[in-house]
Formats: structure tokens, sequence, C-alpha cells
């Protein structure tokens, strides 16, 4: 995610782009730019926070300009790599927020007619492409050339001979236009208009527009006319930027749809090259907290797609084991990419000889720097403590991964890859419906908000679940959960199921359902309330349970990411029930950084 923003009017265009892109600082700050027009464009750019920006912008008169706030995909976080860009006439400027997938090829067709690229960045070749379409009408230019790009985008552009003119087009990527007086603008997000206008306009998919001080013109894919009416947003600016949703946690949870699918752009079609994946005969999966139920997950994903040997530890312990095992691949996960235990691992793994990749969801953290070679997720800025769309987007890097060794290994025939391909292209759907279920949960929970014990069990990849949903349960809503493996129970903790002690179950139909039924009715033989999570269609499970949460069919591999989704509500609706503080729980840090 980053965030863009334009201004055309009479005022100065320049702080209202700054107080706009300190507005949108949660979509990515590791770099940002604006570019201002005033006869000519002038840009500038800095690393790191808008504050950093600030810092070394002069007073610019201009009454247009462009904004960027950047989450880096493609080129590392730098000042030559963050947005605006300016093409080879110094003419025309761009910003981008998404990837661009057939980059590549326009790029070297783009180096062999002569224009000079000054970033690593995905987005420049677009603005090569405009610069070589552009006849005297911006917006006729980036029609020609969107025709001939695939992926993600909300561009934004200007050109000096057209001096009061901004065009946007989107697809795949948020934008919003806002109508004021004499003045308009877009933004990525509605809290960067609020302080300008409440009057706004939803750009569609596939659609461009126009921006003048004096109007707004909406054009179809096919370049006719768009008839749109504003709307005006009642939100002030604090519950803009949680979205209208009461706590960021249920924001993130909802924006996980978005998450997964930007997390899977070009990576399914085009297998990136991860030269580190080379070699490895064995996988060890190392992490803390939510990350650590990714890893733990992602030992069942790597053996059942790649059939590669895998295993799951946790950071903390990593590091003291003593070990008689090679030097197995050693895949760090980190959200944050500076949870101390996790960077000690990663240390300690490559002072052992092994090979170490991280999975994180911020290009420039000290774990990137540790290890050897990073794959990322892009989540965006996650602000509520209690990780939910990093940890979807983790399963998503966890499931690209195990494509690529199965790929590599030859234990996955191109059908059998493509096969998979397909259903993880599925998840974004499945996990909307999950979320579009959210009043049903919302209801179960606060039946159940009041206890002061709960289990949680499932088998196989669900097992990993069934644990990180009682974690999410702990965090924020302070019941004492405990996650099974169900067949456990028996051994140990029946010994505390009553009927005071509800028993969340996590029930695919896959190898494990007729097993999960018997150990459901050793629970409810207790007396204790069970809540299934199942899939829709299966007509059976109304007879074993009290309350079922229903979830679109799956692979099973892939069943927890949905499940998830629904654990990640039901806490979220119990804490709240409960009257918690969800964002921020009592005694977490969103960051651990001692060990
Ligand atoms: C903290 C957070 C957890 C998180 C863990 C690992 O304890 O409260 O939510 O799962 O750190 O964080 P990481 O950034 O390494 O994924």
């Amino acid at each position: 995610m980053c965030g863009i923003v334009g201004y055309t009017g009479e005022q100065a265009a320049l702080p209202i782009l700054l107080e706009a892109l300190k507005r949108l600082e949660y979509r990515g700050y590791d770099s940002a730019g604006v570019v201002v027009l005033d006869g000519e464009l002038t840009l500038h750019k800095a690393k790191g926070e808008i504050r950093e920006l600030e810092n070394v912008l002069p007073d610019l008169p201009g009454t247009l300009g462009i904004g960027h706030t950047r989450w880096a995909t493609h080129g590392a976080p730098s000042q030559h790599n963050a947005h605006p860009f300016v093409d080879c006439t110094g003419k025309l400027a761009l910003a981008h927020n998404g990837i661009i997938e057939n980059y590549g090829v326009h790029k070297e067709a783009l180096l062999a007619k002569g224009h000079k690229f000054t970033s690593e960045t995905d987005t420049e070749v677009v603005l090569h492409l405009v610069e070589d379409a552009y006849e005297g009408n911006l917006e006729e230019a980036l029609r020609a050339v969107l025709s001939r790009i695939e992926g993600a985008y909300a561009f934004a552009l200007t050109h000096a001979d057209e001096p009061r003119k901004l065009v946007v087009a989107r697809r795949d990527s948020p934008l919003v236009l806002g109508l004021g007086t004499g003045e308009n603008l877009f933004a990525s997000d509605v809290p960067a208009l609020l302080r300008t206008t409440s009057k706004v306009l939803y750009l569609m998919d596939g659609e461009l527009a126009v921006l003048t001080p004096e109007e707004v013109r909406i054009q179809a894919p096919d370049g006719s006319a768009v008839d749109r009416k504003p709307e005006v947003v009642t939100w002030d600016v604090e519950d803009a930027e949680r979205g209208g949703f009461p706590h960021f946690m249920l924001k993130e949870i909802f924006e996980q749809p978005e998450v997964i699918h930007a997390t899977l752009l070009g990576r399914l079609s085009d297998f990136e090259n991860l030269e580190i994946l080379r070699g490895a005969d064995r996988v060890q999966l190392v992490a803390c907290g939510t990350s650590y139920h990714a890893a733990l997950v992602g030992k069942y994903i790597l053996e059942e797609i790649a059939g590669i040997p895998a295993s799951a530890e946790l950071a903390s312990e990593y590091r003291y084991a003593a070990r008689s095992d090679g030097k197995p691949l050693v895949v760090c996960i980190s959200q944050s990419g500076e949870t101390a235990d996790t960077i000690g691992a990663a240390r300690e793994a490559k002072r052992r000889g092994s090979r170490t990749l991280a999975v994180t969801n911020y290009v420039d953290s000290s774990l990137t720097r540790e290890v050897d070679e990073s794959l990322y997720t892009r989540a965006g800025l996650e602000i509520g403590v209690a990780a939910t769309k990093t940890f979807t987007a983790q399963l998503v890097a966890l499931y690209i991964l195990a494509l690529r060794l199965g790929i590599l290994r030859g234990t996955l025939t191109p059908d059998e890859a493509r096969k998979w391909t397909e259903e993880i292209r599925a998840l974004p759907r499945a996990v909307q419906a999950v979320v579009d279920n959210a009043p049903a949960i919302e209801a179960l929970a606060r039946e159940f908000s009041q206890v002061r014990d709960m289990f949680f069990i499932g088998r196989n990849v669900n097992f990993p679940m069934a644990m990180e949903g009682a974690h999410k349960m702990k965090e924020i809503s302070y019941v004492h959960a405990e996650g099974y493996a169900a067949g456990e129970l028996k051994h140990g903790a029946l010994a505390l199921i009553t009927k005071e002690t509800p028993v969340v179950a996590l029930l695919p139909q896959d190898h494990t359902y007729q097993k999960m039924i018997g150990n459901v009715g050793e629970v409810s033989a207790r007396g204790a309330p069970v809540v299934a999570i199942g899939y829709e269609g299966d007509e059976e499970l109304e007879k074993y349970v009290d309350a079922t949460i229903r979830v679109p069919w799956v692979r099973s591999i892939y069943s927890p990411v949905v499940n998830v989704v629904a654990l990640q509500l039901l806490a979220y609706y119990t804490a709240r029930e409960r009257g918690c503080s969800i964002d921020k729980p009592r005694n977490l840090a969103k960051t651990v950084t001692v060990e």
C-alpha cells in the first residue's frame, strides 16, 4: 500500500498536500515526495516519514501538486525510489499506488529508445510510456497506456503544458475525489480530503478522472462520460482514519481481501527468483507470537504442497537448543521485522551455517538486513496491536513459497501448480464472504462474552488455528483461552471442560472431520457449549454442535485463511462486548524489541 494525493485550485498546494499525506501515512511511510507546478514542475523527495520531507522543503507557491507516501514493493526505500517521478522532458509528473506486473518488458523497450530511468521502481515505466504517448492531451495519453499495462494501480499525473489539470485512474487500488469550490482534489482515502471538503466521489475500477479547479469529469473504461452524484461524508477526521470503523482492528480485519490480493499480485504467474530456495532440502520456520502460528501452519503447507520436510520453532527457544540437524533453510517470519527474538534467531541460524529468508511486512527492517533474502507481505501498516491482516498475508507468502519450492524441486507438476494457483486466487473472495458474515459472529460473541474460560480445538493444519483463535481471545478480550490439538484434550485438559467452558471447534470437511466430530462429542458430553466453524453446505454439522459460523469451502490446506478471519471477528466482538481496549490491549506492545 502507498498513499497518493493531488490538489488543483486557488490556494497554495503544498500545505494541503502535506496535511493530506499525514492522513495517509498509515498506508506507508518509508519515503515521501511532492511535485508542485508553478509554470514548471518542482520535485522534492525524502527517505523516511512525511516530517523528513517537510524538513527539506522550501516554500513552493504553485496551486497544483501531487504527493505520495510510499510502502516499498519494487526497489528499496530511498530518495530516488520515492514518488512522484518526472519524465525525460521535465514536464510530466506521475505518482502511483499499486504494482505493475509487466513492467519488465516495457522497461527494456523504453531503455532501448533512450529513456532515462532514475529509479528501480515498476512505476517509472508508466511515466515514460505516457511521455511517449503524449500529444497535448494527458487523459488520452494515459488511456492509451492503460491498455498496455497489467497489475493494480491508482495513478496521478500532471503535465506542465496543461497547467491546471490533474488526471487520475484506478484499478484494484483505491481513489476518492474531493469536490470543493474553485478547487478539487483526490486521495487514496477519505481522511486526506476532509480538511478541504466533505463532498466526495468514489472512483470505480477501470475509471479515469480529470480534475481542474472548476470541474471533475469521470470517464468509463470506454472513454464515455460517467455521471455520478457526490456523497457527503459525515465522519470527523478521527473516525475517517479508521474508515468509519470503531477500531483499527476491525478495519484491518475487513482489509484482508485486499491484502491477500496485494500479496499475491504478480507472484503466481511470474515466479520471481528466490535464489535461496535452490538446493534447500529442509525448512525450519522461526517466529514469535502470531507469526509463530503462521510458522506452525507453514510446516503443513510446505510439507503438503512442496513435499519438503519442515519444522516450526519459537524464536526465543531456537537460539538455546542444541542442534544436530545440519543446515536447513531457516525462514524467519515477523510482521515488523524488528522482534528481538526473531532477529536473534536469524543471527544464530547464520552462525550455524544456514541460509536465511525473512517473511516480513517491512522492506527496510532490521530483520531484512540480517537475512540473505526476503519475501515481503504487502499488508500495509497495521495499527491494532493484535495482528490480523499481517497474519493472513504471512500465510499467503507461505503458500507462494511452497509453490515455488514445489516447482523448483519437481515435486509439483505444472498442472498441479496451476490447480493450486487457481485455488489461491479464489481466497480474497472467500475471505470477503467471511467478513460479510460479521453480524452473525457478533451475535454469537454476545452470547458467550461473559465466560471466564474458553477452549479452541482443531486438527492438522487447523491445530495452529485453534492456538491463534485462543491467542486472539486472550490478547484483546482477556478471557482465559487455550488452543488444543483436538486429539490431545482427552490426555489432560478434558478435566477442565464443564458447561461453563465454551469450546470453539474448527471443522473443515477434510480427512480429520470424523475424528473432530468425535472430539466434539467428548466435550459436549461434559456439558460444554460447542461453536463450530464449518463449511457452508455441511448439513451434518448442526446435529453435533450448539452454534455454527459458516465459512466458504476452500481446500483444507487453505482453510486456515478463512477460519482465522472468523476467529478474529469472534475475539473482536467478544472484547467489544466486554468493553476492552481493543487496539491497545493492556501489557502488550505491537513490536517487542527486547528478548
Ligand atoms: C508482539 C505482538 C504480537 C506479535 C509478536 C511478533 O508480541 O504483540 O501480536 O505476533 O510481537 O511480532 P512480529 O512483528 O515479529 O510478527
